[in-house]
């Protein structure tokens, strides 16, 4: 782990193993955090919120987020490499996430120098002049999951950075190489100890003890709707602020007149992609009634030409999935599903050969779903497509948001106007027009109903990690 700005190694001595999803071999131990540790972090980042840092000018953490992203750059083959053997994800995708990391650092370093409040007008007697200043809300906790930390972690990363708040952070158990690789990298930097404090283990012990602690004023989480909740739950003993990213069931709404050979690719993407391992993932593909076949035929012809392959393997384009735990659990989805009667067009195996000791499972298309099968409603996160036939531009509305979540979405379709009907009828944080997954830190996403709360990206992400005091002063 690492805490204020040292190695360290946990109280409890005990581990966690770390597998190669490819291979279901052990490749390392984790230090399994507990309690002392996550105090002893916590009360670093304290230290740290309150020494040196709170007087760095907005320059110098700018300056500093400039240092980060050319260490970055420098060292991002090795962090790909990392990622790919931890949490799975091709190497040719780890690779291309370079760019939106290090475009997620610059608008972070362009943010840390545009922290403003307001001066206001009032109507009161006498002379007063009255102004709202910004000041960062203290020590944030983060807790991220392992779905692509490599990317992930700037969210949390580049604010705290940006608005001078500190942090301790909780990777998932699952994939921790590339953020203590990542914190590492952040000393290098020039960061002061204590201002990025990473505490590794499991969940429902080191990730508990952060969610609870009295020491910590916001939580960051991403993860699923259920551990949400303990974690709003966790929050009431000292009343944090909170962001919740939880999880989705995105409908992906594709009309007759959309330009098919985008479409498919696009929406076959927008669930397969990282092994339908996304919170956005549009898992609920809507397509108009008269266009079912033919899209059903082109998924399947798409999803089969797909290459899954061990993650180090330059070809592969999707990985397996994360654990043993996510493979038992999407295979079961794909029994649940034919037992509720949705038609098995291609895939819901898992891979045999010389893939056979990892976690691998084959892009999978359901047709013939109903909205209130479980397949629909229940996030997944496989590579699991649900093809669901709708018949007019309110009907594919009523489908889409006859769901619990409202993270993601897309439309497909020739007709600009029907799109943004689609757009404003559909209740989700983000939604996509003939396309899909695509994300700028400048516009963000961010999530409503059972998704959660909190925006990411954009100014408005700023502001979540700042509280705003309202100054008068008596002339
Ligand atoms: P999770 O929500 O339990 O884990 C996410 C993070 O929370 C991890 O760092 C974990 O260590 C931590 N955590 C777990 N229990 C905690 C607790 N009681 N207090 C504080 N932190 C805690 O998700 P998990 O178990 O890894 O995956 C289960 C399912 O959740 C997946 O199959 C998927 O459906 C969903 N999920 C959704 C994600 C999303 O981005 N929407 C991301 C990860 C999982
Ligand atoms: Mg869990």
């Amino acid at each position: 782990m690492l805490i204020d700005g040292q190695t360290a190694p946990c109280v409890s001595e005990e581990s966690l193993e770390i597998r190669n999803p490819s291979s279901g071999v052990v490749i390392g131990q984790l230090a399994a955090g507990g309690e002392e540790d996550i105090d002893r972090a916590v009360r670093a980042a304290r230290a740290a919120f309150e020494g040196p840092w709170s007087s760095w000018t907005p320059y110098e953490r700018q300056a500093l987020l400039y240092r980060v992203h050319e260490l970055m750059d420098r060292n991002f083959d090795e962090l790909a490499e990392i990622e790919s053997v931890d949490m799975g994800a091709p190497i040719s995708k780890t690779r291309a996430t370079k760019a939106s990391v290090l475009k997620m650092i610059l608008f972070f370093a362009s943010q840390s120098s545009n922290i403003a409040g307001e001066t206001l007008q009032n109507g009161l007697p006498g002379e007063v002049v009255t102004m709202s200043l910004k000041a960062p809300v203290g020590v944030v906790g983060g807790i991220i999951p392992w779905n692509g930390p490599l990317g992930s972690q700037w969210w949390l990363l580049g604010t705290v950075l940006a608005t001078g708040c500190t942090t301790v952070l909780k990777p998932a158990e699952d994939a921790s190489l590339s953020v203590l690789r990542v914190a590492e990298l952040l000393h290098e930097a020039g960061l002061p100890p204590g201002v990025v404090n990473v505490v590794t283990g499991r969940g429902d012990v080191a990730g508990a003890a952060l969610a609870r602690h009295s020491g910590v004023d916001r939580i960051a989480f991403t993860g699923s709707t259920e551990t949400g909740r303990k974690i709003i739950d966790a929050s009431k003993v000292n009343i944090k602020k909170l962001q919740l990213e939880l999880g989705g069931k995105s409908p992906d709404i594709i009309f007759a007149d959309a330009d098919l050979d985008k479409a498919v690719q696009g929406a076959a993407m927008g669930v397969f992609a990282n092994s339908g391992q996304i919170c956005f993932a549009g898992t609920r593909v809507f397509v108009q009634r008269e266009i079912v076949k033919e899209f059903c035929e082109r998924a399947a012809f798409f999803a089969r030409s797909i290459k899954v392959g061990h993650s180090l393997d330059p070809e592969a384009q999707l990985g397996p999935l994360i654990s043993n735990d996510q493979l038992e659990k999407v295979m079961s989805y794909v029994q649940i599903g034919a037992n509720e009667g949705a038609q098995l067009v291609c895939g819901g195996e898992r891979l045999q050969g010389s893939l056979a000791d990892g976690y691998f499972v084959s892009p999978t298309v359901f047709a013939d779903v109903h909205n209130d099968m479980r397949i629909a409603q229940e996030e997944i996160f496989g590579p699991v497509m649900s093809v669901i036939p709708f018949d007019t531009v309110e009907d594919a509305i009523t489908k889409g948001n006859a769901t619990e979540f409202g993270l993601g979405g897309a439309v497909w379709t020739r007709d600009i106007s029907k799109a943004l009907r689609v757009v404003k009828g559909i209740h989700t944080g983000v939604m996509w027009v003939n396309c899909y997954g695509l994300i700028d830190p400048l516009v963000g996403f961010g999530g409503t109903k059972m998704s959660g709360y909190g925006a990411k990206g954009g100014r408005a992400h700023l502001d979540t990690y700042l509280y705003s005091k309202c100054v008068y002063i008596n002339t």
